[in-house]
């Protein structure tokens, strides 16, 4: 079966994540979304809630269940997708913004294991300015984003900031 790992931080999901998901499930027959577990890396939901508003929004596509799982990983990416015996890193791509900080990252996990590819599929374009810090700050300070995420998501955003 071929297995692609969607990493991330996810904190949270929005529609841009989603739109790789839906891409990554044409190309592939199982994809795992790996939420990074990082002490270290602030973030506004915990993972537990991370992969909660994934599994969410997971249904909320209508994706099959049996296709997509949600997980989270610790430590390098590599050695996860080895665990996984998968092969495939998936990646999304938006504005060029994002491409030295992607062949970067590419780069680095193919020095760490060479039987790894990173395949990269693009943003759907009316999600292309999409960033979980921006919708995070966009929802803090009182603007809409309930076209930016799932619905899921826009609702514990909410609940989250108090509104
Ligand atoms: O959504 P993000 O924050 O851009 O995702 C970054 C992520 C989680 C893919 C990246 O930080 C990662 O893979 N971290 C695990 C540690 C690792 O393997 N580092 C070496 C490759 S850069």
């Amino acid at each position: 079966m071929s297995i692609a790992i969607y990493p991330g931080s996810f904190d949270p999901i929005t529609n841009g994540h989603t739109s790789i998901l839906t891409g990554g499930l044409v190309a592939f027959e199982k994809v795992v979304v790996a939420v990074l577990d990082n002490e270290r890396k602030k973030a506004l939901f915990s993972v537990e809630e991370r992969m909660e508003m994934i599994r969410e929004t997971v249904l909320e596509l209508g994706a099959d269940p049996d296709r997509v799982e949600v997980d989270c990983f610790e430590g390098l990416l590599v050695d996860y997708c080895r665990k996984k015996n998968a092969r495939v890193i998936l990646r999304g791509l938006r504005a060029v913004a994002d491409f030295e900080y992607e062949l970067q990252m590419a780069n680095m996990n193919r020095h760490l294991n060479e039987d790894i590819e990173t395949v990269f599929i693009m943003a759907n374009d009316a999600y292309f300015y999409v960033a979980s810090n921006m919708v995070k700050e966009v929802a803090r300070l009182g603007g809409d984003v309930s076209q930016l995420v799932p619905e899921s998501v826009a609702r514990r955003l909410r609940s989250k900031l108090g509104r």
